[in-house]
């Protein structure tokens, strides 16, 4: 990719930028946002330390929408967070106006673009943003799963104390309380959990991967998660960039799979040159069904508050 575009030069902007200069994982990262200052003072910041890391990869700072023209790749962080006490579904009523905002200019100015929504609540926008543009849905998808899956790993690191490196963890459904942490899914080098861990141990690392979000906003109180956000986001746009066709949680359209339509959640999917090229479902048993079902009916709830069709 020659163009990305970040909208929204808040905290898990600036980090994602960072984090995509640092690997060159395109030529030119254009920052959006409508602080005046904010982004170019964001920009510059990061290109300052250019020399440091060694990456040749240039940044701008704009205040217009118009300054996304021509990307491969549009990602969207900017909107309202959440404060203490919020779920993401609370600021769902101020944020559309503004995915809807950017997904117009992108359709006008970056018509081969691909889309990748972060802003909360990401399945709700994710479909919004596919509805909006009339574009294809492997060209528009969003982050959760690569975020609630380090989560998870993290603390399948900490309870069980094995390297990080071992720990693939899987989490599927929306980006909410009813996510879907699948312990069958999840393993140490390809040894299932279960094998080192006892139940209540399992059950104490899904709960707090549900609430992972919410534990670091809960602690700094003034902002959301960032760092692991934004590390994310790099994993999805290094697989997309080098066509690795990694299978990554993801935010997809889902158009049947799952037994689901007309409604977008996290679901394994290979991502590659091509954006979301595959959604993978995975044999659920009845109980983990029974809890993506749960999560997609949370999602059609704010999905039908819209009104959308
Ligand atoms: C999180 O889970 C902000 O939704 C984001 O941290």
């Amino acid at each position: 990719m020659d163009k990305i575009t970040i909208v929204g030069a808040g905290r898990v902007g600036e980090s994602t930028a960072h984090n995509l200069a640092k690997a060159e994982l395109c030529r030119h990262i254009s920052l959006i946002d409508i602080k005046e200052g904010m982004p170019q003072g964001t920009a510059l910041d990061i290109q300052e330390s250019a020399p440091i890391f060694g990456f040749d990869t240039k940044l701008s700072g704009h205040n217009e929408l118009g300054a996304m023209s021509g990307s491969d790749l549009i990602i969207i962080t900017a909107g309202v967070p959440r404060k203490p006490g919020m779920s993401r579904s609370d600021v769902l009523d101020v944020n559309v106006p503004v995915i809807t905002a950017i997904i117009d200019e992108a359709v006008r100015s970056a018509p081969q673009a691909m889309i990748l929504v972060v802003t909360n609540p990401v399945d709700v926008l994710t479909y919004v943003a596919w509805k909006r543009s009339g574009w294809q849905r492997h060209r528009v998808f969003g982050l959760s799963g690569v975020l609630d899956s380090t989560r998870m790993a993290s603390f399948v690191a900490i309870e069980t104390g094995f390297s990080v490196k071992d720990i693939s963890a899987m989490v599927l459904g929306g980006h909410g309380d009813t996510m879907v942490p699948l312990p069958r899914y999840t393993c140490v080098n390809g040894i299932p959990i279960s094998h080192f861990l006892e139940e209540k141990t399992l059950a104490r690392i899904v709960e707090r991967t549900r609430q992972g979000g919410a534990e670091i906003l809960a602690l700094r109180k003034t902002s959301s998660a960032y760092d692991a956000p934004a590390a994310a986001v790099a994993t999805m746009v290094d697989a997309i960039q080098h066509g690795r066709r990694r299978v990554l949680p993801s935010v997809a359209i889902l158009d049947g799979e799952y037994g689901q339509r007309g409604i977008c959640m996290g679901v394994p999917a290979i991502l590659g040159s091509n954006g979301m090229e595959q959604v993978i479902e995975l044999a659920l048993n009845p109980d983990e069904s029974a809890q993506f079902v749960r999560s997609a009916e949370h999602v059609r709830a704010d999905l039908a508050r819209l009104k959308l069709d």
